[in-house]
């Protein structure tokens, strides 16, 4: 008889942005008149930069002959691209990363949610609330979470973050064993300054935890104080793991191409207390169950570092900050708080009022899809995310049928 990991009926209904669009989708059909303008997932509404299509084309062009032809890469990823991102992202900022380091993979999701699997199941995780929801739901699968109950799962150290602590997570009162962290963050937008960000590596060294630090919004980041890496913080590359992303940088949400660094200093320990390289173990499952992002994909991320790329690059940022700028304005003038929308193309607003009931409302009566809070954990409840990815037009109409809706 087959049966199935009895984990995946411990995960609630949908995935956020499934159940989300689904929404959308009904309420299209009973109104195919009306324009909806989305600001709910985080995808990318701009053009793929100049510099990053022509490398797309060239790199086409090479598989359609047989002298440049190329069938399987290496599944880390092409030397190329790892040596640019050593380059550009880190030692030409004073971290120290190598490009073996570097692994090359089609989405942080994928590498966030597919981490976990190298740790025991009986570990403890720590997670904050609000959170990124892949982060809970892998692990729910893999059977380390507990049951759901008073909308949490049991076993799961919440960090929670509110207007209180800035939407900083406090360090676990217990010790945990696995950390997630995320910053810029999403959903909230809010940022670590590197004094805090020593705190948890000092954290993470002393109970011989690990952080799985995600950082796919770093280039958001406009506060020249703030830290890009966690590797800038001394002592972290024996205790973080860290994800990046061309997504949101440069529009790859449909092309597919991010990347994790996992240093050789980063351990992890068996039942007996002996340490094993996490690079090992994840260069492992990586050549296991990955065989690389395609050819033209890399080709394409790599011009992300030539100098028009860097240009191109920058402007696509600005598009969006624009953006968020004018969408905490709006907030300002309607006298919501929020966090976020300064180092982060997202704004966490304060909706005061069930936040599923808010995303009805601004849909029915604004035409705008907005993310409810409560997807993302318990201490969303009242609020919703706004992203800052779409045209500056869009944006514009939105926040004026937004004003409309609310003073109604
Ligand atoms: C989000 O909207 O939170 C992100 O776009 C989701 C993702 O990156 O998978």
């Amino acid at each position: 008889m087959i049966r199935i990991n009895e984990n995946y009926l411990k995960l609630q209904a949908s995935y956020l942005f499934s159940t989300i669009a689904r929404r959308i989708n009904e309420y299209q059909m009973q109104h195919p008149d009306k324009e909806i303008i989305k600001l709910g997932i985080g995808d990318a509404t701009r053009a793929l930069p100049k510099a990053c299509i022509e490398a797309f084309h060239t790199a086409v062009d090479e598989m359609a002959a047989d002298a440049t032809f190329r069938g399987y890469g290496p599944e880390q990823g092409y030397p190329f691209l790892r040596e640019k991102i050593a380059e550009n992202d880190f030692y030409s900022k004073k971290v120290d990363i190598s490009e073996d380091e570097i692994f090359i993979s089609d989405g942080a999701k994928c590498d966030t949610g597919n981490f976990q699997e190298i740790f025991a199941t009986d570990i403890t995780i720590a997670v904050p609330d609000p959170v990124y929801p892949v982060y809970v739901d892998t692990n729910v699968m893999a059977g380390r979470t507990g049951e759901f109950k008073n909308s949490r799962y049991q076993k799961i150290v919440y960090l929670e973050c509110t207007e209180d602590n800035n939407y900083l997570p406090d360090l676990p009162e217990k010790p945990v064993d696995l950390i997630y962290l995320c910053f810029p963050n999403n959903p909230t937008g809010a940022t670590i300054s590197k004094g805090a960000l020593v705190k948890w590596v000092d954290y993470a060294r002393e109970h011989k935890s690990l952080i799985l630090f995600d950082a796919a919004y770093e280039a958001f980041i406009r506060d020249e104080s703030l830290p890009h890496s966690i590797y800038e913080v001394d002592g972290a590359k024996e205790v973080a793991v860290e994800f990046r992303s061309f997504s949101k940088t440069a529009g790859f949400t449909g092309t597919r191409c991010a990347f994790t660094v996992v240093p050789k200093e980063c351990m992890a320990h068996d039942a007996s207390g002996n340490q094993h390289s996490l690079h090992s173990l994840w260069n492992r499952r990586h050549s296991t169950k990955f065989n690389g992002v395609s050819y033209p994909v890399q080709r394409a991320a790599e011009a992300v570092y030539s100098k028009e790329g860097k240009e191109q690059v920058t402007n696509i940022i600005s598009g969006y900050m624009k953006n968020a700028d004018r969408i905490r304005q709006e907030m300002d003038d309607l006298g919501f708080s929020y966090a976020g929308g300064m180092n982060s193309p997202y704004i966490w607003i304060n909706a005061k009022m069930d936040s599923w009931d808010f995303f009805d409302m601004l849909l029915k009566n604004a035409g705008v899809v907005c993310t409810p809070g409560a997807g993302f954990g318990t201490c969303g409840n009242q609020y919703i995310r706004l992203s800052a990815f779409n045209s500056f037009e869009n944006i514009e109409k939105a926040m004026n049928r937004i004003k409309d809706s609310v003073k109604k």
